[in-house]
């Protein structure tokens, strides 16, 4: 029996039927899901049931681990964090919680990050992303022109640096720990071309990129001051634009893989009183290029 691919918008994002997901999934099955999530960018597989020992075997599946830094791992899985936010925690800031790209600061960001429903609320907790692809296409002929010349200093600074300690300080089932190490930055070119697909991308998020270089931008000038931080919020905004996005509400048992080399996405947290607990597990990428 073969799998069923259904999309579930007219821009990103599919439901997969007939897959049971695990580290003994035969090499054709695989490369039908691999060939479904960097087409839609995002799958979802509902109903599985993996221990994180599972869920890791699966993720070499489709390549090796991608370093978590920051966020220690479940103990005995290190290659496995779970993103838990309890029911008590109604004034906490959640993990994942504003627009972003998973770990965009690294020099080999990853390639995909897959994310394993365990307990989810019965209402709210929806995440969201957005299509890079979509937002290229999107672009203006003069705007793609010009925004090829820049880069994006990516730092992880906003999220991780000591100064946020406090920031995740509500997450009792989370153990995240800020460091020095966050403030170090590195670029990567705003337009890339992915690895597999050959469709180009804004690789793009307000969260991680703190900086933008270019013709104009970011050149210790007053006005290229003001260039970046006009350019930056009109990023922002455009790529987070409705129009390129999908949103997934959360089943118990869910399995959901998205490919981070061309979407962002956003945990909402609109479930003041509830659990919410998933498993996540990321695989290696290469470094993103023009
Ligand atoms: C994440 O950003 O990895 C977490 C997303 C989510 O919890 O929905």
């Amino acid at each position: 029996m073969g799998i069923t691919v259904s999309q579930l918008t007219g821009v990103l994002g599919a439901r997969i039927d007939g897959l049971d997901l695990g580290p003994d999934m035969n090499p054709a099955e695989v490369a039908d899901l691999r060939s479904a999530l960097v087409a839609h960018e995002v799958v979802i597989v509902p109903g599985q049931t993996l221990s994180p020992g599972e869920q890791a075997g699966f993720s070499h599946l489709l390549g090796g681990f991608s370093p978590v830094p920051f966020v220690q791992p479940v103990p005995e899985h290190p290659e496995v964090i779970k993103v838990v936010k309890e029911a008590s925690e109604t004034e906490a800031f959640n993990f994942g919680g504003v627009w972003h790209s998973d770990f965009s600061f690294l020099d080999a960001p990853p390639a995909f990050t897959i994310l394993h429903a365990l307990d989810v609320p019965a209402v709210g907790g929806d995440t969201v992303w957005a299509s890079m692809t979509a937002a290229h296409e999107e672009l203006e002929p003069a705007d793609r022109e010009r925004l090829e010349e820049i880069t994006c200093v990516h730092s992880a600074s906003a999220s991780y640096s000591p100064a946020q300690q406090e920031l995740h300080a509500g997450l009792s089932g989370m153990d995240i720990r800020t460091s020095e190490s966050a403030d170090a930055t590195r670029e990567h070119p705003l337009l890339c071309t992915h690895p597999e697909t050959g469709r180009r991308s804004l690789y793009f998020n307000g969260t991680y990129v703190r900086g933008l270089r270019g013709p104009g931008v970011g050149d210790g000038t007053e006005s290229g001051a003001a260039e970046e931080t006009g350019l930056l919020r009109w990023l922002h905004d455009f790529t987070t634009h409705i129009r390129f996005t999908c949103r997934h509400r959360w089943s118990n048992g869910d399995v959901v893989l998205w490919d981070n080399r061309s979407t962002q996405h956003l945990a909402l947290n609109d479930y003041p009183g509830q659990r919410r607990e998933l498993h996540r597990t990321t695989v290696a990428g290469t470094e993103p290029a023009r």
